[in-house]
């Protein structure tokens, strides 16, 4: 899994880069798309339950699942989540990651830090003898505590020969509870945070999912593993 979780580390990065104002989300699924190939994997996305691109680009107050568009243009000033996963050697890696465009509101840029900050304080509550709702409630009381609120309509989840796999792993809960986290488990720990109320949809087109109230979201996704010696975070460069 490492492997599968390296290549998507290295590609997340390289379209960090890539992400600037003048940039349509439909350049980054190109990149993406390329690199996936020049390294002999394939995309975890592209053809999930028809998903067709192997990025999902949210911007601003586009929660998760934004589709690349040749019309969708970045300029300076918006904030852009990159999902990405790949299947390689018959295992599966996912992560995402929430960029500034340019020169970003302080507000936004708060954002962004705390969401990151949410999902290392995740991490660390994942471990042998701990529970599945540590994990969450690290997220939840973090944000909370900034003034931000946890998307509940979508979870983390249990990955490793499938892309989703059991246990799902909500942002929100109760510390103590839910399974025994054991070594050997894989989780992919994604927080998907809002500036202002907590409520999404998912707009016509069946997949991009949007705050209702128009604020703005970041989401941050690692693939983690617990081990005896720890966390192991398997999609970090
Ligand atoms: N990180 C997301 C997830 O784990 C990405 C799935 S997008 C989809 O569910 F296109 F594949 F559905
Ligand atoms: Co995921």
């Amino acid at each position: 899994m490492r492997t599968a979780n390296l290549i998507v580390a290295e590609i997340l990065e390289l379209l960090r880069g890539s992400a600037a104002p003048g940039i349509a989300t439909m350049d980054l699924e190109r990149i993406a798309e390329a690199e996936i190939k020049r390294r002999g994997a394939r995309s975890a996305f592209k053809g999930y339950r028809d998903y067709p691109y192997c990025l999902c680009t949210s911007v601003n107050s586009e929660v998760v699942h934004g589709m690349p568009s040749a019309k969708r243009m970045l300029k300076e000033g918006d904030i852009l989540s990159m999902d990405f996963g790949v299947l390689h050697d018959g295992f599966y890696g996912d992560s995402a990651i929430t960029v500034p465009v340019g020169a970003v509101s302080k507000e936004a840029m708060r954002l962004i830090k705390v969401t990151a900050e949410s999902l290392e304080n995740a991490i660390e509550a994942a471990r042998e003898g701990g529970r599945l709702m540590d994990i969450s409630h690290a997220v939840q009381s973090h944000v909370e505590a900034a003034g931000f609120s946890v998307v509940r309509d979508f979870v983390g989840h249990g990955i490793g020969r499938e892309l989703h796999e059991p246990p799902q792993v909500p942002n929100f809960g109760a510390p103590g509870r839910g399974v025994r986290l054991k070594a050997g488990m894989v989780l992919a720990i994604e927080p998907m945070i809002n500036m202002g109320a907590s409520d999404v949809k998912v707009l016509e087109d069946g997949w991009t999912a949007v705050t209702v109230d128009g604020g703005l979201s970041a989401h941050f996704e690692h693939t983690v593993a617990i081990t005896a010696k720890g966390p192991y975070v398997l999609s970090r460069l």
